[in-house]
């Protein structure tokens, strides 16, 4: 998948795309484990990683692939996009109001030239508090797409006009409460998809178990237990320690359920 993320902030996005899962899903070596299990051409081997106006420079540019790492980040500022003389974005809404609306022709020719670069259309998606309430139904069926190109909103919004003007395209909100802008919710929105990209996660299967996923029946997960047995006065449940594997899945799926019973009775539907 090429991920393509718009914004005014790009260097707020180095760290998550420089660390754990997000990272390791367009780790040129996580691609080379996987083509020592099915080798690919040389070439191949350079493919990677994050691009853009605030990537890593020790990252070359991504070349996504069938053999590829299996995402590539392309971070684009929207403000080099700008045609006045001081960069400026945004202006005083029309009709009065608080704050800056961020103008069309910047937005319009960052998608643009985006779009321009890879010839896989893009899955466009607008963060803003105004959009569908991501659920995991949402970030599964976008993590299905070859492209998605995220825009990161700030200040008070973008001009409704460039909105309009890119649809089709799907207005995501993280939930119900404002953000100072779309960057952190893009984070949400790219770390929730790319663990569901076949080959990001080391256990091909942990996502299924995951809260909210189908494989658990859509419940909250089980509680989790690691060494020591003894911690505190509290012990591991004895279930655990059995070594009855059949036991020990029953076991989680009665926990799940009650958990989901007590904190998410509204998943149960
Ligand atoms: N921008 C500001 N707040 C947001 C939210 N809750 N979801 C998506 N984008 C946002």
């Amino acid at each position: 998948m090429r991920i393509d993320i718009l914004t005014l902030f790009p260097e707020m996005f180095a760290s998550v795309l420089n660390s754990s899962i997000v990272k390791r899903a367009a780790d040129p070596a996580l691609h080379a484990e996987r083509a020592a299990a099915a080798p690919a051409s040389p070439e191949d081997a350079a493919a990677s990683g994050i691009s853009g106006s605030s990537a890593n420079p020790a990252t070359p540019s991504g070349l996504p692939g069938p053999s590829g790492p299996p995402v590539s980040y392309h971070l684009v500022d929207i403000r080099d996009y700008t045609t006045n003389k001081h960069h400026k974005v945004d202006r005083p809404p029309f009709g009065g109001g608080p704050g800056m609306v961020i103008q069309c022709q910047p937005v319009w020719d960052a998608v643009m030239a985006a779009e321009a670069q890879d010839p896989r259309p893009a899955t466009r998606v607008l963060m803003t508090p105004q959009g569908r309430r991501l659920d995991q139904a949402a970030v599964a069926a976008l993590a299905t797409k070859p492209r998605v190109l995220i825009i990161a909103g700030h200040y008070e919004g973008i001009d409704e006009r460039v909105i309009e003007k890119l649809a089709p395209i799907e207005e995501v909100s993280i939930g119900d409460y404002v953000l100072s802008g779309g960057e952190l919710p893009a984070m949400v929105l790219v770390d929730a998809m790319v663990r569901l990209i076949p080959g990001v996660l080391g256990d091909e299967t942990s996502a299924h178990h995951d809260s909210f996923s189908g494989g658990a029946k859509g419940l909250l997960d089980h509680p989790h237990y690691t060494k020591p047995r003894e911690w505190m006065g509290m012990s591991v449940p004895e279930v655990l320690l059995s070594g009855d594997h059949a036991k020990i899945a029953k076991w989680r799926e009665e926990q799940a359920r009650e958990r989901t019973m007590k904190r998410r009775p509204d998943l149960l539907g």
